[in-house]
């Protein structure tokens, strides 16, 4: 009886340990995931690295890419991409439970976090097309999050698109980031298909519709292939 007794007790003071052990894991797993983000969002050009990415020569177009934070952005291309971004998606948010909210959308789109990859045509310099993204911390984890991906409506269909995800997926995980996270609406099917097409899965995170809620939206994400999730269970 006080041999159980003794058992039990020391058990618990194990389970005790090994808690406070992983609690001390995830702790500084996620300082050293913040710090991934802090140095991600301090460095000027994530494009400086890649100068065969700058350019986008197919299909009839002919244009430069460049990638800045939003205070260093021309303020007439934010004053576009506010623009494209109210042409392509006002109708998508007026069927969603969210609603239009235009003044929300354009202090999202001007927070100093925001970071724009832009596509230049070379002949007229007229912005063609632009993602809003960050290095951020999702669930625990480092990310970029592709806010937007908004093309003009004569640069589609032109692999456009999917180089600039081919570019940002090289910023990302060039910046040691785990995965590129993105929401897309269930009822935009060319963009749930093109996402798709560019091998997006549904991420963890993505809410599950029940009996009593269902979402519009989704969450997609591709993984850092060379940086294998590390989840501690606590
Ligand atoms: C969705 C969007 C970003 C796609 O960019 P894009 O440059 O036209 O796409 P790509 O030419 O790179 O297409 C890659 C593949 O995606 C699929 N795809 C792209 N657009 C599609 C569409 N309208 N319908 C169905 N499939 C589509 C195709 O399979 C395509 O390959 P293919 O042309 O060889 O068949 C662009 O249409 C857009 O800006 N749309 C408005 C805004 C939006 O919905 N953004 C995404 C959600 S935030």
């Amino acid at each position: 009886m006080l041999q159980d007794r003794e058992q039990k007790k020391l058990k618990s003071k194990l389970k005790g340990k090994e808690r406070r052990a992983a609690q001390k894991a995830e702790r500084a797993k996620q300082a050293a995931a913040q710090l991934l983000v802090n140095q991600a969002n301090a460095q000027s050009d994530p494009l400086s690295k890649f100068p065969s990415f700058v350019n986008y020569e197919r299909n009839g177009l002919s244009c430069n890419l460049i990638c800045k934070k939003v205070k260093e952005l021309e303020p007439e291309i934010l004053q576009w991409a506010i623009e494209l971004c109210k042409d392509n998606m006002r109708p998508l948010y007026e069927r969603s439970s969210q609603g239009w909210q235009e003044c929300d959308k354009v202090d999202e789109m001007s927070e100093d976090a925001a970071w724009y990859l832009v596509v230049l045509d070379k002949a007229t310099d007229k912005p063609l097309a632009f993602s809003h993204f960050r290095f951020d911390m999702d669930y625990g984890d480092e990310v970029l999050y592709c806010y937007e991906l908004q093309l003009e409506e004569a640069c589609r269909r032109k692999g456009l698109g999917r180089f600039m995800m081919q570019v940002l997926e090289l910023v990302a995980f060039s910046n040691q980031m785990q995965k590129v996270v993105l929401t897309v609406f269930k009822h935009n099917p060319e963009g749930m298909n093109f996402f798709k097409k560019c091998k997006y899965d549904i991420d963890e995170t993505s809410p599950e519709d029940s009996y009593e809620e269902s979402f519009d939206y989704c969450i997609l994400s591709k993984l850092n292939k060379m940086k294998p999730t590390q989840k501690t269970s606590l």
